[in-house]
């Protein structure tokens, strides 16, 4: 075993959203590569968690509305991975949570902090949920803790996976807005999971980063087709119409127009590959 190994398998991360999907894959990819995996969940009860502690991750009770809750999770970690879903708990409060992983993790001492971002980085894009994980970056960077922020483009699971919906968001409404044959940057949440290993593992090389993920670009209408390929039908939709979808949802809505004036670094696609060089196409997810 090489030193580098041996040093991990001493070390633990500690992975908030480890019931979902983000922080679900990094605690496995963490564990495949070695390290002692502590997770976060408000319900350890649940199916999700109880797979998990299976499969030999440590699971803490915690919930980040209380910072007494998690506390004691931080104690003797080596790195943190941070996410929110502003889907669940509200924006005000994805700052909140955000805000006070970088506080418990200074605290502590901790080596390497991973944040799940998305967006710029900034606040110009006007959209609320990227407004909020610009907040978080700003403490994230001001905290003194080595960093690496990750800023993933859409997520496959937007296809597919029912909590997003996908008869009425991903087929119906953002082709309505972004047009069927807009180019859209691509990753899979699941191998989100597979680079936060490798930024882990190599900190030297990751540690200070800031980098935009995408593994894939295809318009809505390729991707229909390669649905409608693999699985004989196209997929279902949910006819509703646009303007009902921006009073509903107006920062989805401002996200897709958002989307048709961003430009994202050319060699996307081509630096995340060699980060995590299996992350999937669209076809192959
Ligand atoms: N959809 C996209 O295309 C896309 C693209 C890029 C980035 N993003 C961003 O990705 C983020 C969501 O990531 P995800 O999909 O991996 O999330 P997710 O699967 O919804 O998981 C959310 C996790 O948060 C935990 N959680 C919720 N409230 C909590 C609390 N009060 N205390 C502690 N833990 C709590 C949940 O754990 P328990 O229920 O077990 O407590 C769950 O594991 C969002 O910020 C979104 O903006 C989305």
């Amino acid at each position: 075993m090489n030193q580098i190994m041996q040093e991990i398998m001493e070390k633990t991360v500690l992975v908030f959203g480890v019931t979902g999907r983000q922080g679900g894959a990094a605690a496995v990819y963490l564990q495949k590569a070695g390290w002692k995996v502590r997770g976060v969940s408000r319900n350890p009860e649940k199916d999700k968690a109880k797979k998990m502690v299976a499969a030999g991750i440590e699971m803490v009770k915690g919930n980040l509305d209380d910072p007494e809750t998690v506390k004691d999770a931080f104690s003797g970690v080596h790195g943190v991975f941070s996410v929110q879903n502003p889907w669940i708990t509200g924006l005000k409060k994805e700052v909140e949570h955000g805000r006070r992983i970088v506080d418990l993790a200074s605290d502590a001492g901790v080596k390497h902090l991973v944040y799940a971002s998305a967006g710029t980085g900034d606040k110009s894009t006007g959209v609320p949920h990227f407004n909020t994980k610009a907040e978080i970056e700003e403490s994230v960077k001001a905290s003194g803790i080595p960093f690496t922020i990750l800023r993933s483009a859409s997520f496959m699971e937007l296809m597919r996976d029912k909590d997003f919906l996908p008869p009425l968001v991903m087929w119906n409404v953002m082709p309505k807005i972004i047009g069927d044959e807009f180019p859209v940057i691509w990753i899979s949440a699941h191998d989100v999971g597979a680079v936060t290993a490798s930024v882990f593992n190599n900190p030297g090389e990751f540690a200070g980063k800031e980098l935009q993920l995408a593994a894939d670009k295809q318009s809505v209408k390729e991707c229909r087709e390669i649905y409608t390929s693999l699985y004989g039908n196209p997929p279902k939709r949910i006819p509703a119409p646009a303007w009902l979808f921006k009073l509903m949802q107006k920062d989805l809505y401002k996200m897709f127009l958002w989307m048709l004036q961003y430009k994202e670094p050319e060699s996307i696609i081509e630096d995340t590959r060699k980060i995590y060089p299996e992350a999937l196409t669209v076809e192959k997810w």
